[in-house]
């Protein structure tokens, strides 16, 4: 088996990655072979799995996903499980410990067919079904999160964002950590476009969750990183009409919407950051556009 290009070139984030990359055509044999499934189209990738297209014995059409086992990854199959495809694609049969979950097959088409502001009220007529109790093995939300600000506060200069917006987000996020109401419900916590395909039982199913116990106000970030295309226009304007949908059709308080955005984007640009230097190299064009990005979309929800 070929692994699609795009997947292949994350060997260098890491021997973590390498492992995991070496292990994926065996893993693939013998998950085939144990579930008695039969490949069923061109392999699929997204940026930290393998989606296979399969049918199993009875000829039924499905779709195999082996992820990278890290934490995010950990708790996909019970989030999935607890969800029983209300609003979600159906888990048909799960290995946690290997990563591998069997999943009702959807449409390739996803939610960037669909004009913006549709797309973003589809995402958060998702937000009352998915965000239900957390189950007690989720991590809580502000573990991650306070990790992340220590690492952030780690590379210091070495960010490409301007201090203060540093200093903001690291100032809020703290505050984020330390409030009761950042956990207890469970969140999808990768929210966005791509994350949501065209189905049969109803228009759009959600995927790919990274689970976690935390709160409803840091789901929509995300989208805001959507079709950058489309914003080049008027960025601050666009991305404020993505922002105000997704905060007024799903009922979020806006200005915690915002303190979470400020954080997460902050966060995000730091990854690239930290990606490059695992890497032993200096940020390439996409980091240094993604970092960009990241700072306009700070600046949007603020201004
Ligand atoms: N149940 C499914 N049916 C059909 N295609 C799928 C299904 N799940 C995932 N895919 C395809 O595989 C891609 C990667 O899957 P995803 O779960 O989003 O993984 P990642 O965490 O790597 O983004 C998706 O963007 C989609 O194109
Ligand atoms: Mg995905």
């Amino acid at each position: 088996m070929t692994i699609p290009a795009g997947l292949e070139a994350q060997r260098s984030l890491g021997e973590e990655w390498a492992d995991w990359l070496d292990r994926l055509p065996r893993l693939r044999a013998e998950l085939l072979e144990e579930w008695g499934l039969a490949p069923d189209g061109e392999p699929m990738h997204g940026f930290c799995s393998l989606v296979l297209p399969v049918v199993d014995a009875d000829g039924v059409a499905a779709a195999l996903k082996l992820a990278l086992p890290d934490d995010e990854s950990e708790h996909e199959a019970l989030a999935l499980q607890h969800w029983q495809g209300d609003g979600t694609v159906r888990l048909l049969r799960a290995d946690p410990h290997r990563r591998a979950m069997l999943l009702e097959r959807l449409h390739p088409r996803d939610l960037s067919d669909l004009w913006d502001v549709a797309a973003c009220e589809v995402v958060a007529g998702f937000y009352p079904r998915l965000h239900r109790p957390a189950p007690p093995q989720l991590r809580p939300l502000t573990s991650y999160v306070s990790r992340w600000l220590d690492d952030l506060e780690g590379l210091g200069r070495e960010l490409p964002v301007p201090p203060r917006m540093v200093e903001q987000a690291l100032h809020l996020g703290r505050a984020l950590v330390s409030d009761a109401a950042s956990t207890g419900v469970m969140i999808h916590g990768d929210l966005h476009y791509a994350n949501v395909l065209a189905a049969d039982r109803e228009p759009w199913l959600v995927i790919d969750p990274k689970p976690m116990s935390g709160d409803p106000h840091y789901e929509p970030a995300p989208l805001l990183h959507n079709r950058w295309e489309e914003v080049q226009g008027d960025v601050r304007a666009s991305l404020r009409r993505r922002f105000h949908t997704v905060v007024d059709a799903a009922g979020l308080d806006e200005a915690r919407a915002r303190d979470w955005t400020v954080v997460r984007m902050v966060v995000d640009a730091s990854w690239a950051v930290q990606d490059a230097r695992r890497a032993g190299r200096a940020l390439d064009a996409d980091e240094r556009d993604h970092v960009t990005r990241c700072v306009a979309i700070v600046k949007a929800v603020q201004e």
